[in-house]
């Protein structure tokens, strides 16, 4: 039977042919190479965050406080990574997280269309995000068997998000993901010192610029003049979700409807009150507000007072070992961003399947040294303090 990780097999006996990986198998050299690969505006994008960047720093180091107690005596020989989504069993709780700007991050500009492809070669989902560069329906088709999900930003005008809404249901989404942190950008000094916000400047508005709705709104096709179709797209970009607004995305899909950027306990009790189908812990990588605290540390709290809601989480994760703490300390599903995007900017979509397979190397190895077979042996070992 194949394990997830089998792949450090694959890269010692590789080794043995004179075969080194050709990406580093760790978030720091990886984001090392990446540094030095991507253009400079790309990657203050994609590596900064809010404010001094702190609450981005504290979502990774805070994991270092956390801890996972071995367990031996247990036959871990064969482990089940393989988790349940609204009725689909998926091989690992894994999920690649929405990035605006993945598009361009690959050197073709094609970087959506690449991680649906490592989505189909990994089993891995992918969340696409509503900021593409290239269409929603284009992307589904480079799936090829894999599955992604559409995640919303919500546009102020309703129809345009009817709209995105019937397309993703069209195209094949398995749910949708609406993200109720991003309504407007936060406060990022690498990218203002620089004056550089790519979707002004027409980058990942594939969705927008597809849409029959927002075409309808534009004088001119975005074809004919770009710079106005940019601003009306600027105009209509962040409509605040408040319940009420929920509400209403809810009778609208009877997809599965998923809250991203929930960090309060309570917040997570309005949203399943107005029938979400799972609770999505995350402060979008510390890129929003900063000030903050580091998403794991919350993830407890919200997992508590969500019952038999799952609760998806990201922010912070950098390693194999990351996932399993998030999922000892409660999460269903476990998102990772930054190291893909670099991964993808190195490798295309290879580079993007090396990211994964590390990554669920590392966990499944892990698991199986520290005596937990499944997901479900995980959960209920926890984690402790690693300093009183
Ligand atoms: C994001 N994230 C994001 N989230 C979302 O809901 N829609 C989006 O379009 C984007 N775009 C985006 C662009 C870039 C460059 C980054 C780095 C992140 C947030 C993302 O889904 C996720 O929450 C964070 O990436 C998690 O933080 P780490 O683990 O990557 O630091
Ligand atoms: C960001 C937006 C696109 O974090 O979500 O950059």
């Amino acid at each position: 039977m194949n394990q997830f990780g089998d792949y450090q097999n694959e890269i010692y006996f590789n080794g043995l042919r004179g075969i080194k990986p050709s990406l580093p198998v760790n978030f720091k050299l990886l984001e090392e190479r990446a540094s030095a690969a991507l253009p400079q505006s790309v990657l203050s994008y994609v590596q900064g965050g809010c404010g001094d960047e702190s609450t981005q720093r504290r979502n990774v180091e805070a994991f270092a406080e956390w801890g996972l107690v071995p367990r031996m005596l247990v036959d871990t020989r064969v482990r089940d990574l393989s988790v349940d989504v609204f009725g689909k069993r998926y091989k690992s709780p894994l999920m690649l997280s929405p990035i605006g700007v993945i598009g361009a991050c690959a050197q073709d500009g094609h970087g959506d269309i690449a991680t649906a492809k490592a989505a189909a070669a990994t089993g891995v989902p992918m969340i696409a995000s509503t900021l593409m560069n290239d269409p929603l329906e284009t992307v589904a088709q480079a799936l090829a068997g894999g599955d992604a999900f559409f995640q919303l930003y919500t546009p102020k005008d309703r129809d345009l998000a009817a709209s995105f809404v019937r397309r993703a249901e069209a195209a094949g989404y398995k749910g949708i993901v609406v993200t109720l942190d991003t309504w407007l950008t936060g406060w990022r000094p690498r990218d203002l010192n620089d004056s550089n916000f790519p979707q002004l400047r027409g980058v990942a508005l594939a969705n927008y610029f597809s849409d029959p709705h927002f075409r309808t709104r534009l004088a001119v096709p975005p074809e004919e003049d770009i710079a106005a179709a940019v601003q009306y797209w600027a105009s209509v970009f962040g409509q605040t979700v408040t319940l009420e607004e929920l509400a209403w995305l809810r009778s609208l899909t009877s997809l599965p409807l998923i809250v991203k950027g929930i960090q309060h306990p309570d917040d997570a009790k309005r949203a399943i009150d107005v029938g979400v189908d799972a609770i999505y812990c995350s402060n979008h990588g510390g890129r929003q507000a900063n000030g903050g605290i580091a998403s794991i540390d919350l993830l407890p709290a919200l997992v508590a007072a969500c019952g038999d809601v799952p609760v998806w989480f990201d922010s912070g994760i950098r390693s194999g070992t990351d996932v399993v703490k998030a999922l000892a300390m409660g999460a269903s599903m476990v998102g990772i961003g930054r190291p893909y995007a670099y991964g993808l900017a190195l490798g295309g979509t290879p580079g993007i399947v090396h990211v994964v397979r590390s990554i669920l190397a590392e966990a499944d190895l892990l698991m199986a040294v520290d005596g937990l077979p499944d997901i479900a042996a995980v959960r209920a070992a926890g984690v402790r303090r690693t300093r009183p």
